[in-house]
């Protein structure tokens, strides 16, 4: 089975400072939590620069870039803007999402197959500035197809509605991310996953043998409140390695 990767989305280190003070130099240090998540084992850091700018700021991109070893995966609306940004600093990859101003959190997947032609161009875009594009998407075959005629070289699927239901509808969701992630696979996309994921539905996602990346954050930067960055993240790392066995 291919090996695993753990990307930390470190958004909400950023929430925790802005409430008190938005500037990239300010409490607790974003560097400071991306070098220790790196070191706790995970692979690469995710961060969401948001049209708001709610979280992680232009600032933040930056000074990330320019100190971190490992790489950085820039979650980003298909904007004008957002491409500028991103051709400009260059992170290793771009996961382009869906955005609305009053979502709370990114609440489903990308419209692909609505989107054609013109997250075509922005992928074609990045993709020719050596940047790894993947889309953000619901497991769904339509959305699977679209992606890949748009030239992305990835997928992440969103995992928001397997994490958000229990009993038969989980099982339910699983399935249907089993499928989905084979169905990619066979087009040639790598297959990365992500959202709501908790050290209790993460095995069931870290064994689908396509699955190459996973992408995690809330419960991960939650969870560091009680035991440490190390331990939060260590203790899925390893999770992540028994389920793969
Ligand atoms: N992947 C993508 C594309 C996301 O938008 C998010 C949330 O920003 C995540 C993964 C991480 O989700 P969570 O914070 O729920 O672990």
């Amino acid at each position: 089975m291919a090996k695993l990767r753990l990307g930390i989305n470190i958004d909400h280190v950023a929430t925790l400072r802005n409430a008190r003070n938005a500037t990239a130099s300010a409490l607790p240090d974003l560097l400071r939590a991306a070098e220790e998540s790196l070191k706790a084992g995970g692979d690469s850091i995710t961060i969401h620069l948001r049209e708001d700018r709610r979280h992680i700021l232009d600032a933040d991109l930056a000074r990330l870039k320019k100190h971190l070893k490992k790489p950085i995966n820039l979650e980003m609306a298909a904007t004008p803007a957002m491409e500028i940004i991103a051709l400009r600093t260059k992170p290793h990859a771009v996961c382009l999402v869906p955005e609305k101003r009053n979502e709370i959190t990114t609440e489903g997947g990308l419209d692909v197959v609505k989107g054609g032609a013109k997250l075509a161009g922005t992928v074609n875009k990045l993709a020719a500035a050596g940047i790894r594009v993947s889309l953000f998407i619901n497991p769904d075959a339509a959305q699977i197809l679209a992606a890949w005629t748009s030239g992305a070289q990835a997928v992440e699927f969103h995992t928001g509605t397997y994490a958000n239901a229990t009993g038969a509808a989980q099982k339910r969701e699983l399935k249907r991310l089993q499928w989905a992630a084979k169905q990619a696979h066979k087009l040639g996309l790598e297959v990365h996953a992500g959202h709501g994921l908790t050290y209790e539905n993460t095995p069931a996602i870290a064994a689908i043998p396509e699955i190459v990346e996973l992408n995690i954050g809330h419960f991960l930067i939650g969870e560091a409140l009680f035991v440490g960055l190390k331990a939060s993240i260590g203790r899925m790392r390893a999770l992540m390695l028994k389920a793969r066995k």
